[in-house]
Parts: structure tokens; C-alpha cells; sequence
């Protein structure tokens, strides 16, 4: 029985994280937008790439929930992006609305279903899907570490003059310019990244990480950054999709976790078919634990904005 993914909101990442789905045929696909036609359309181009890609899965495209039903995974993508000027949390009260409309028929047409959230501000907006839905903390988790590691990784080789996929490196926190890239845990296949950078360097890339979104935005004009938060949530469904174990950085709801409770914030979890299975919880240095409690006090204003 083929897996059933839904990805709400047709825009550039939804359709992006729909072009890697298909491509990586993980499951039917479903793409879901307000707009009409926009959907139908996407997804029938993309469709029409399947003998050449190779893959077999379905994707349609649908302005109607039902066509979800049963879904495995539903990827939210819906809601404003940033603007040259705009913070995340400008996007706060309008997405929060979409955010809930979203929630509440995913969770009545797939009950029993993982919710993985891209929407900005991220980390308010995963907390109004798993206030909404009433699904546990283990099935509702935010997109935003496997971007913002992403982004780490590719200037650490960058400085380093490595291949990408040899730099072991997270970034944990709020997906805002608090977040918090480890320096302590990064290395090139186990090599640590302080013994080949100098400090200076290091806090070069640790601030161009911090703001990677904006520097896309500042380019584009209109939008913000796609092709990777399409990805990388792409990414994370994989892992759940096929139950892979995979330890990936997403936001997650924390009971205790790392000393915090009562907020979604960016940390190394074991993704399964039960959605977040664990919390890698690690000792953290007394500079880590005071830079992530910046990001505790940002998620908990965001979260008191959403008026959940
Ligand atoms: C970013 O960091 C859009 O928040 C996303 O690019």
C-alpha cells in the first residue's frame, strides 16, 4: 500500500517540497491550495515529469480537503512569505489564521497523521497546528533545523574548502536570529571545525547562518528561500515515511527536554513512523544553555501572540 503525503499550499516550497516528493516517489501526493487551478496545474506538470524522473507515484492537485483523506503525512506550507524589511514575526497574525483554517481539516480528515509545519513564524505557527489538532507533541514537528543546518553545513565547507556532506553540523533554537549553530559539536568527519577555523571565521559563519533567511529575501525582493525548506521538509517526511530512524534538528515540543518546557524549539530528534520517537538530549555548556534561553523567551512571546 502506497504512502499518502498532502502538502498544503501550492506556492514556491509547497510546490518545491511536491517536485521532491514525487521525485523521490515516496507515496501519492496530494497538493492543496485555495487558489483554483494552481494546484490542478502544478501538479499536472509535475506529473508529466514521471517517465522522465522515473518515478510512479500519483500527485494531484485539489482545492478540496477531502481529496486528503487519509493522508500519512501533511506538510503545511500555507501563509505569507517575508518581504525585504519584514521580520517572521510580521507574518505571525495573518499566518496563524491560516495556520488554524489548515489544522483543523487536516486533523478531521486524517486523524491519524504526522503534521510537519513550514509555515513563518515557524515556531508559533507548529504550536497553533498542535494546539489546533489535538494530536500529541510526537506527531505534530516543525521544519526549520534541517534548513538552518543546511545552511550552516554549506558555509562551513564553504570556509573549510570541503565537500558539503562531510561537515557534521546543527543548529538547535528558534528559526529566527537567535538560533543557536553548535560550534562546540561541529566537525568534518569527526574532526572538530575549531581545530581548522579560526574564531573570527567561525563567528562569520555562525551570523551569515543566523540570517540566512533575510540574505535570500534581500535578494528575491518578492519571496523568501524554497528550494531548501522544501527539502528539507521533504527530509523529514522521508524519515517518517519509511521509518528510518534518521536524527534530524526540528522543532519540537519540549516537556523537560534540555531543562525547557511548554514551548516548540529546534532540537536533534530520532524520526520514525511515530513521528518524533526520541529527543537526543545532550549535556549543553553554560554559553549554550544562555543563548538557547534567548530563544526560549522569543518562542514564548510568539506563542502568547497567537492568542492560543
Ligand atoms: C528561511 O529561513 C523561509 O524561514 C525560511 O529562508
Amino acid at each position: 500500500m502506497r504512502k499518502k503525503i498532502t502538502i498544503i499550499g501550492a506556492g514556491n516550497v509547497g510546490a518545491t517540497a511536491a517536485h521532491w516528493a514525487v521525485s523521490r516517489n515516496l507515496g501519492d501526493v496530494v497538493l492543496l491550495d485555495v487558489m483554483e487551478g494552481i494546484p490542478q496545474g502544478k501538479a499536472l506538470d509535475l506529473l508529466q515529469s514521471g517517465p522522465v524522473d522515473g518515478f510512479s507515484c500519483s500527485i494531484t492537485g485539489s482545492n478540496d480537503y477531502k481529496d486528503t483523506a487519509n493522508s500519512d503525512v501533511v506538510i503545511i506550507t500555507a501563509g505569507l512569505a517575508r518581504k525585504p524589511g519584514m521580520s517572521r514575526d510580521d507574518l505571525l497574525a495573518k499566518n496563524v489564521e491560516i495556520v488554524k483554517s489548515c489544522s483543523e481539516e487536516v486533523v478531521k480528515h486524517s486523524p491519524d497523521c504526522t503534521i510537519i509545519v513550514v509555515t513563518n513564524p515557524i515556531d508559533a505557527m507548529v504550536y497553533t497546528a498542535f494546539k489546533v489538532s489535538g494530536l500529541p507533541r510526537n506527531r505534530v514537528i516543525g521544519m526549520a533545523g534541517v534548513l538552518d543546518s543546511a545552511r550552516y553545513r554549506t558555509f562551513l565547507a564553504e570556509a573549510i574548502g570541503v565537500a558539503p556532506r562531510d561537515i557534521n553540523a546543527m543548529v538547535m533554537g528558534i528559526h529566527g536570529d537567535n538560533m543557536l549553530p553548535l560550534v562546540r559539536l561541529a566537525n568534518v568527519s569527526g574532526v572538530p571545525i575549531t581545530d581548522l577555523l579560526s574564531p573570527e571565521k567561525i563567528d562569520e559563519v555562525v551570523n551569515r547562518t543566523q540570517h540566512g533567511g533575510i540574505e535570500i529575501v534581500n535578494h528575491l525582493k518578492t519571496g523568501s528561500a524554497f528550494y531548501t525548506p522544501g527539502l528539507s521538509a521533504i527530509e523529514m517526511a522521508e524519515a517518517i515515511l519509511t521509518d528510518s530512524k534518521r536524527v534530524l534538528p526540528c522543532a519540537v515540543y519540549l516537556e523537560g527536554e534540555f531543562g525547557i518546557s511548554g514551548c516548540f524549539l529546534g532540537a536533534p530528534v530520532v524520526l520514525g513512523s511515530g513521528g518524533v520517537e526520541r529527543i537526543l538530549e545532550f549535556e549543553l555548556n553554560d554559553d549554550e544553555i544562555k543563548f538557547l534561553a534567548k530563544s526560549v523567551e522569543a518562542v514564548k512571546e510568539q506563542m502568547t501572540a497567537t492568542g492560543l
